[in-house]
């Protein structure tokens, strides 16, 4: 497959601030009160790799191209909010965005299975889901994500964040495998427009799901799959 170019704005917001934590293991009905030192410790060292990427020049494959910290709580109280169903993430890179929602995860008692493609970013993924000790809640997949789509069902979450040129056709595959209420969020609708247009006015004409675009970070589209009346549901 293709794997496209674009420069991702500016990653600015910082995740440190307001964060308290006082063990190792995630605990207590909230999502971002009580959020485990290591996972605030990877999620810095991430941050700063990201900044250095975008400033130094880094090779688009080689840069993590995160998402910023207030996207990361957006999508964790989206997920955290989503009905029953299986929770999927399109791009890892480093795992900085599963982090976020790994922690929604932990509150719901679901999982979330996240694919990367690429095998050195999917090394780094292993390398943040083990020091924060949440191989338990996430999976990652290495491969095409569009090679793994069929296997899945009822989809309760998904978050894309993958190369622009494979939007199109991630969010058919998943938009008809959403359950009733599910949630498709897709990243960079704002930074990437021009590129991402066809996708957004597919979304928002699509009687399928209801569809905005929400200006967070580098834009998010957030679909909700509405009910099915040949299904009954
Ligand atoms: C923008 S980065 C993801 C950043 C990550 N979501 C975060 O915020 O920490 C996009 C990632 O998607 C991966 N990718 C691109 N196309 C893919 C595909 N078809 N299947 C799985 N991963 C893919 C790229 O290798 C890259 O690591």
């Amino acid at each position: 497959m293709t794997l496209g170019h674009g420069a991702d704005t500016t990653n600015n917001a910082r995740p440190g601030h307001h964060l308290t934590s006082s063990s190792s293991a995630i605990k207590g009905p909230d999502v971002f009160h009580a959020i485990p030192e290591a996972i605030q410790e990877r999620m810095s060292q991430l941050e700063e790799r990201d900044r250095r990427d975008r400033a130094d020049g880094t090779a688009h494959l080689e840069r993590l191209r995160q998402i910023p910290s207030d996207t990361g709580r957006f999508l964790a109280l989206l997920a955290a909010s989503a009905p029953a169903g299986a929770w999927v993430e399109v791009g890892t890179s480093a795992g900085y965005s599963s982090m976020w929602l790994a922690l929604a995860a932990r509150e719901r008692a679901a999982s979330l299975t996240t694919f990367e493609i690429l095998e050195h970013k999917a090394a780094l993924a292993t390398e943040t889901f083990s020091l924060t000790g949440l191989q338990d809640v996430v999976t990652l997949v290495r491969g095409d994500f569009l090679t793994h789509v069929e296997q899945l069902s009822d989809i309760g979450f998904c978050f894309l964040d993958a190369e622009k040129d494979v939007y199109e056709q991630c969010y058919e595959a998943v938009v008809s495998k959403l359950v009733p209420g599910g949630l498709l969020v897709a990243d960079n609708v704002i930074s990437h427009e021009s590129e991402l247009r066809p996708m957004i006015e597919r979304a928002i004409g699509d009687a399928r799901v209801d569809a905005v675009v929400v200006p967070i970070g580098k834009g998010e589209l957030v679909c909700r799959r509405n009910s099915d009346p040949a299904r009954g549901d």
